[in-house]
Parts: structure tokens; sequence; C-alpha cells
């Protein structure tokens, strides 16, 4: 029997959540264009027709579900509903998430408890909810969707990047509890990529400037930069990888905050 190839999805199903818009929808399609099939969600079902039709038209099957990540209820009746349409899900993305932009004295309790609860506990009981038919699959990838806000703090981002933190070390409690089942559990975690959550940020061009400065490879992310990981993360090729936070960041973790670009000949700031 020829082997498969290493990033081959072919005959598997991915679980995204999130998938009205944004990101999610990048991982679903990097997910498909490898073979896979794909489970859809959005709070508003009805939004997702185009975006499974698109999937459809890449010979793929796709479900579209109704989901919540803020209600216990939903999770539990999107995860019934996404085995009753796929009796084994291979991958899970969990990209479904949200962000409150303000200044940390600004923060209310109802802005903590949104962001906390759709992408720390959301995350979690979503994770919960779809291992425990990979555990008895004795086979699973978990894809937690964190940030480079999981490692590094950042002024108007308190909330959010708390909760990506957790995110963090939400995969490395996973990944022990659950690699003896032949699940793993993983962080990407993306730099700066422009989409709905953020462009308004995008149109102002001196703060566009001053975040290229501090990225190496000097550009913001484009979702494509994400392709490679997030197949690589669902595939057979990570079988030994959990645990871990992938930063796609164009470096910015590596911490290089300038004042200044340094140009040959210029100055470092
Ligand atoms: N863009 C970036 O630069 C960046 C960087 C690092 C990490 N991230 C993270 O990557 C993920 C995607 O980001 P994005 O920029 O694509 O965001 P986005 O454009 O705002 O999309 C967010 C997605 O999450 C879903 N969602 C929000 N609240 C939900 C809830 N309570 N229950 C279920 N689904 C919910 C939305 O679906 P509906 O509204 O249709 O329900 C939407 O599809 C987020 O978790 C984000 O925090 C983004």
């Amino acid at each position: 029997m020829r082997e498969k190839e290493p990033f081959d999805l072919t005959g598997q199903v991915a679980l995204v959540t999130g998938t009205s818009r944004g990101l999610g929808q990048y991982f679903a399609r990097a997910l498909a264009r490898a073979g896979a099939d794909l489970v859809l969600t959005s709070r508003d079902r009805s939004s997702l027709a185009p975006f499974e039709a698109e999937i459809r038209s890449m010979g793929r099957r796709a479900v579209s579900l109704e989901l919540d990540v803020q209600d216990f209820g939903s999770i539990e009746r999107m995860a019934h509903a996404a085995h009753a349409a796929f009796p084994q899900i291979h991958i899970l993305v969990n990209n479904a998430g949200c962000n409150v932009r303000k200044p940390a004295l600004a923060v209310t309790w109802d802005d903590w408890n949104k962001v906390l609860d759709t992408n720390l506990r959301g995350t979690f009981f979503v994770a919960q909810a779809m291992a425990r038919s990979m555990i008895e699959h004795g086979y699973g990838r978990i894809i937690n969707i964190g940030s480079v806000t999981s490692v590094f703090g950042y002024a108007g981002l308190a909330p959010y990047g708390a909760s990506r933190g957790g995110v963090r070390q939400l995969t490395m409690s996973l990944a022990d509890d659950w690699g003896q089942h032949g699940v793993t559990v993983n962080c990407l975690a993306p730099g700066w990529f422009r989409t709905e959550q953020n462009k308004v940020l995008y149109e102002n061009q001196e703060w566009v400037d001053y975040l290229v400065d501090r990225i190496p490879v000097k550009r913001p992310g484009e979702p494509r930069d994400l392709d490679g990981a997030v197949v690589f993360l669902a595939s057979e090729s990570s079988r030994y990888v959990t645990g871990q936070t992938l930063l796609i960041d164009g470096g910015i973790s590596t911490g290089a905050t300038r004042a200044t670009t340094t140009k040959p000949g210029g100055k470092a700031g």
C-alpha cells in the first residue's frame, strides 16, 4: 500500500469554529485544499451558506451548524449534530473568538466576561465536547487558536491577553491529559493579521507603520501565512508535537521593539 503524503488530509473531517468570516474561513479552506471534509459553525447558521457552497465546490463534503460558544447547551447540540453528520471528527480548530479593545481602567465586568467566556471557557468546552469521541477513536488533532498575546502583554488588551494566555496554558494541560489517547493539542498563535475584528486599526497608517517597524519580516500577516501551520498541526506529520504554541507572527515575538527602523547607514532606535 502506498504511504499517504505527509500533509494529506483526504478522508479526514475537520470542525472549524467561527467560519462566517475572517481567519476561520482561511483555516477551513487550507484544510479543504489538503483534502479534509468540513464542519462549519456560526451563531447564525444561515450566514454560512455561501462558504459551505465554496467548500463543496472544492469537491469536499461540508455541513453548517449553529454554535454559540458562550452557551454550554449550544456546544452540546453542535457536537451531537456534528457527530450525526460525520461519525468521526479527526480535527478541531478552536477558532471562534472575540475582543474588546479598551484601556484597562475602562474595562467593565461584562467586557471581561464576554471575552473570557468566549475565548477561554468556550475553547475548553468545545475541546471537551469533541475530545470525547476523539478519545474513543484513539485519534484527534486539536488546534486552539491563540495569539501573540498568549505570550506577550499589550496595553488595551487586558481581557483578551488574559484569555489568550489562558488558552496557551489550557493547551498544555489538555495535551498532557489526552496525549495517551492519541489526541494531540496545540496552540496556533497568529501575530497581527488584518480581519473584521481589527480592521479599524489598519485604517490608521501611523499605527501600521509603528507595527511594521516592530515586525522583523516588515509586514503584517496575510492569512495564507497560516496555511502551512494549520495543515501541519492537523496532519499525521505532527504526531509527536503536542502542548506547543506555534507563533506565526513574522517574528514580532522576538521582542523586536524599536522606536526607529535600523536601515543601512542609519542608527538603531
Ligand atoms: N486577526 C488577527 O490578527 C488575530 C490574531 C491572533 C488571533 N486571532 C484570533 O483568531 C480568531 C479569528 O479571528 P478573526 O480576526 O478572524 O476574527 P473575526 O473576523 O471577528 O471572526 C470571529 C469568528 O468567531 C465567531 N464567534 C465570535 N463569537 C462567537 C461565539 N460566542 N460563539 C461562536 N462563534 C463566535 C464569529 O462567528 P459569528 O459571529 O458568525 O458567530 C466569527 O466567525 C479569533 O479567535 C481571534 O481572536 C486573530
